[in-house]
């Protein structure tokens, strides 16, 4: 059982959260490899799949989109997750009462194409961590622009918001999942 955890991350948060998924498959026993998906050219050879992205402007990054939309014949095939990690405050909703960890609120706006080209079992969204000051190049100077608005200053406040322990119990249920009897299809190599 071998399992590709890839992610898209900018700044880091979201980098961390693969890996801590990691950790927490290889501590139920599954083999689990972690690999920037930028990188991760090879999507051939693993049991099951867990890929997941910043959210910026409510997208997924372009490396995580383009590795569901190449490797849609060979996802379709095996057991897929996704994850999206952006909402960062501590308010669990925005100023409307709607969930932050809705995807039609935070996003991916793509959400039904990443399903339709991944067919996942589950999308989940995490919270986040913003660190604004260190953020550079486009990304950076869209985020100086948006803190002109005083309604983007107070819902995206600097910090670390992620939750590990939805991480971790989101892992859990994925390994309790692989580890159900019947779940793979053994790869064929
Ligand atoms: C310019 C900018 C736009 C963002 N847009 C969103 C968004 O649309 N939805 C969201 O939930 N989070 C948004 N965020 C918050 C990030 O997704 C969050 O900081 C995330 O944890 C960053 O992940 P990374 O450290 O892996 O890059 C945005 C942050 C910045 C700086």
């Amino acid at each position: 059982m071998k399992v590709l955890i890839a992610y898209a991350s900018r700044a880091g948060s979201t980098k961390e959260i693969a890996e801590f998924i990691g950790e927490k498959l290889r501590g139920r026993g599954v083999e689990a490899e972690v690999q920037d998906v930028g990188s991760a050219r090879a999507a051939g050879g693993y049991d099951a799949y867990v890929i997941g992205s910043a959210l910026y402007m409510f997208h997924w990054m372009k490396d995580a989109r383009q590795f569901l939309s190449k490797n849609r014949d060979l996802l379709a095939i095996r057991p897929v997750w996704l994850f999206s990690s952006g909402p960062v405050g501590v308010q669990k909703t925005d100023s409307a009462g709607r969930d932050l960890r809705d995807a039609s609120v935070s996003g991916p706006k793509e959400i039904e194409e990443l399903k339709e080209a991944a067919r996942p079992r589950d999308h989940h969204v995490f919270f986040g961590a913003l660190y604004g000051e260190k953020l550079r190049g486009g990304i950076g100077l869209t985020y100086r622009f948006m803190q002109r608005s005083k309604a983007v200053r107070e819902s995206m406040p600097d910090g670390d918001y992620r939750d590990w322990q939805d991480v971790a119990t989101w892992a859990d249920s994925i390994a309790d999942s692989l580890l159900a009897p019947g779940t793979t299809v053994p790869i064929q190599s």
